[in-house]
């Protein structure tokens, strides 16, 4: 099925475009009022994601409601986890949480490296849009980075220190990086299949990168991350790296094609790192939204100018807050259409 919106792909490729490409991270959820009916009409999130026709309804409501560039496909980092055999639960209104954490060799000795067919749900909400969408724009296949995968998995929610996470690297070393080889190999079966059942590129969300050293880092996560980009040959891949300013530049030496920028990573510099063969994807403040109509387009102005009009796709630098109004995430995105036409 040829793409009939081929933007972000030609933007991916360093061509010159007629302009520049816009989505949002977190585009399909909370925040249309389309997606709170679906969502509940059911018993909650996992439901949702477990369902194919479903999530792929909600993975292409922001396409015909927003008018974004791409569509991501509706499913969470998490399902990794649950699919090498550490069950989550999604709490309303408080977030994921893991009844069992991984604390010992004995643990991770039942937990299995996951096949993509592991998560037949989301293989099977991959076709299901990419037949309902019919071309219109390509579709993002995404997976957790393993270090934040793997913070997850110790901690067993969200934390604001993730302490026992970092800590596990400094006492088990070893197993860590057992349990990290583990996750990272589940993670190439899921996004091969995701690619196999037609995402027409992938992008790794390393959310608690910023947690880390950047000794750690080095060490715990980018060694990881270039293995998945490695594996995955057949289409585009995305890195980002929330609040990792150090890991800038050897983003731009490993094998993936573009870079997510975070609102308080400068742009020229972030340039000048990453180097001048790889797109940047970003990165307004989400609370740029909260703003006036005026204040929107003045910043999405500064941000387009920042970037240039290659090699860039526009995007927020996280994502999209639930108590957004709709209609302002819409002004965004017809602002980065027509302020970046014909330039
Ligand atoms: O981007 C998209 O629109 C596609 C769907 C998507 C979801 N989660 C749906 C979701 C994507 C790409 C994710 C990724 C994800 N999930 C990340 C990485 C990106 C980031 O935000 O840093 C992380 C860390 C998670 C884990 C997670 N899932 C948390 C911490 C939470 C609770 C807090 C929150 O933001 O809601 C979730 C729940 C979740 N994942 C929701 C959605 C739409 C809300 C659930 C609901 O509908 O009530």
């Amino acid at each position: 099925m040829p793409l009939k919106n081929d933007l972000l792909l030609r933007t991916i490729n360093g061509e010159k475009t007629e302009r520049t490409p816009v989505w949002l991270m977190r585009q399909a959820g909370r925040i249309l009022p389309e997606y709170r009916a679906v969502r509940n009409s059911l018993s909650g999130f996992k439901e949702l994601v477990e369902t194919p026709e479903l999530a792929a309804e909600v993975t292409i409501q922001p396409v015909d409601i927003l008018g974004v560039d791409a569509a991501i496909i509706f499913s969470d980092i998490l399902v990794i986890p649950e699919a090498m055999g550490l069950q989550y639960e999604m709490v309303e209104k408080r977030g994921p949480h893991f009844p069992e954490t991984i604390k010992s060799a004995a643990d991770i000795k039942k937990l299995k490296v996951a096949e993509a067919s592991d998560v037949q749900y989301t293989i099977d909400a991959i076709k299901v849009t990419k037949k309902e969408l019919d071309g219109r724009v390509p579709l993002i296949g995404f997976a957790g980075a393993p270090w934040t995968i793997f913070a997850y998995m110790i901690e067993g929610g969200g934390s604001k220190t993730f302490s026992k996470a970092r800590a596990m690297l400094y006492t088990e070393p070893e197993l860590s990086h057992q349990l990290l080889q583990m996750i990272t190999t589940s993670t190439i079966n899921y996004l091969k299949g995701q690619v196999e059942a037609g995402a027409d590129l992938v992008q790794i969300f390393d959310s608690w990168a910023g947690i880390l050293s950047p000794t750690q880092y080095e060490k715990f996560s980018l060694p990881y991350i270039k293995q998945i980009c490695d594996a995955i040959s057949e289409v585009p891949k995305t890195v980002f790296a929330k609040d990792a300013y150090f890991a800038r530049g050897w983003f731009g030496n490993i094998n993936c094609n573009t870079v997510g920028l975070d609102w308080c990573m400068d742009i020229a510099e972030s340039r000048a790192l990453v180097g001048e063969n790889k797109t940047l994807q970003g990165n307004l403040d989400p609370c740029v939204l909260y703003g006036s109509e005026a204040s929107i387009k003045e910043a999405t102005e500064s941000m387009l100018k920042q970037f240039g009009p290659t090699r860039h796709i526009a995007n927020l630098g996280h994502g999209v807050y639930p108590d957004t109004d709709p209609g302002k995430v819409k002004f965004f995105v017809d602002m980065v259409k027509e302020l970046s036409a014909n330039r």
